[in-house]
């Protein structure tokens, strides 16, 4: 085989952040999810024998490849085998800014990042579809039953309404939100999150049901101020989504902390975003000056990493 004139080709992906209804999109309510403009980056590079993998988690062969990463190897093995090529002669080299366990979708971005790469280097095109039905096996592995929203929202560059027996409808945003997201550094569980609102739900159907329709109503109403450019409505639907994620006993001391330091710092709302228990917070603040004011003072208190973006520019513009 001749190196010297190495193929290379790399696959993008971008993370996301859920915006209202996560929890509920498992019980086939709508959630909102937003395009969050960390990267990751799969590059793939011609190379002898087995496939290899280089990453911060994990650097080997790919048929050693942990086993809480099993669902990476499938994802591969099958493109590979829909792009009718031996599974072999390939390097591929991961480099993510998404931090990992932090509900902004970085399994699925990583392998939406890998089957876009692994079809580039082949010259394949990617067919939604293929892309969905290749991520959903590395997703089911990392989460188990998941509603999918992760893998819809990570592909696409628009905001999306979600709900599992519908799919992903785009929604156009009139006016920019500013959005600040704050780190507390700790890793959630996404599957033990999801299994506790299954037992609480078992052991009081009827509460936890209409927490689930007042979440639904919430998103409903999210959606409209969004479509309208309601920057003040939606926060007030985030908090009050906080507040019901905090009767699904999803949310922790740390992430209370800083919603409440976000609003004490005049955000027009704040919750949780992802599984909970760890994770990450949201916030929405009135304009630029007002999001990095919120992130300081958020990164003085508990936060350990805080970053500042307006959905329509698709551009980070502070982090800390
Ligand atoms: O992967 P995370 O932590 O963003 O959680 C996804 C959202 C959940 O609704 C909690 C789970 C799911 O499968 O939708």
């Amino acid at each position: 085989m001749n190196l010297l004139n190495r193929q290379e080709a790399i696959g993008v992906a971008h993370s996301k952040l859920i915006l209202v209804g996560e929890h509920v999109v498992v019980y086939d309510k709508p959630a909102i999810a937003i395009p969050f403009p960390l990267k990751i980056v799969a590059k793939l590079k011609e190379t002898y024998g087995q496939i290899t993998f280089s990453s911060n988690l994990y650097n080997g062969k790919l048929d050693t490849i942990p086993l809480p990463m099993k669902g990476l190897e499938e994802c591969i093995q099958k493109a590979f085998e829909l792009c009718q090529k031996p599974l072999e002669g390939v390097h591929i080299e991961v480099t993510s800014d998404i931090p990992v366990g932090r509900g902004l979708g970085s399994s699925a971005a990583l392998a939406t990042a890998l089957v876009r790469g692994i079809y580039n280097y082949f010259h394949k095109s990617l067919s939604l579809e293929e892309l969905y039905q290749l991520v959903g096996l590395a997703e089911t592995h990392a989460h188990g039953k998941p509603s999918g929203i992760d893998m819809m929202s990570v592909a696409s560059d628009l905001p999306i309404l979600y709900q599992r027996t519908i799919g992903a409808s785009p929604l156009i945003v009139s006016k920019p939100f500013h959005v600040v997201v704050a780190d507390t550094g700790k890793i959630g569980d996404t599957k033990k999150a999801v299994n506790h609102v299954k037992e609480i739900k078992l052991r009081r159907p009827q509460l936890v049901e209409a927490i689930i329709d007042e979440i639904e109503k919430i998103v409903m109403e999210a959606k409209e101020a969004i479509l309208t450019g309601d920057a003040k409505g939606l926060g007030c639907l985030l908090t009050k989504n906080h507040e019901k994620l905090k009767e699904l006993e999803v949310s922790d001391p740390l992430l209370d902390r800083l919603v409440e330091l976000a609003i004490r710092a005049g955000a027009l709302g704040a919750k949780l975003t992802g599984g909970g228990k760890g994770g990450c917070i949201i916030a929405l603040a009135r304009d630029k000056e007002h999001a990095i004011h919120i992130a300081r003072k958020l990164k003085q208190d508990e936060a350990k990493m805080v970053w500042c973006f307006s959905n329509i520019s698709e551009e980070i513009y502070f982090v800390d």
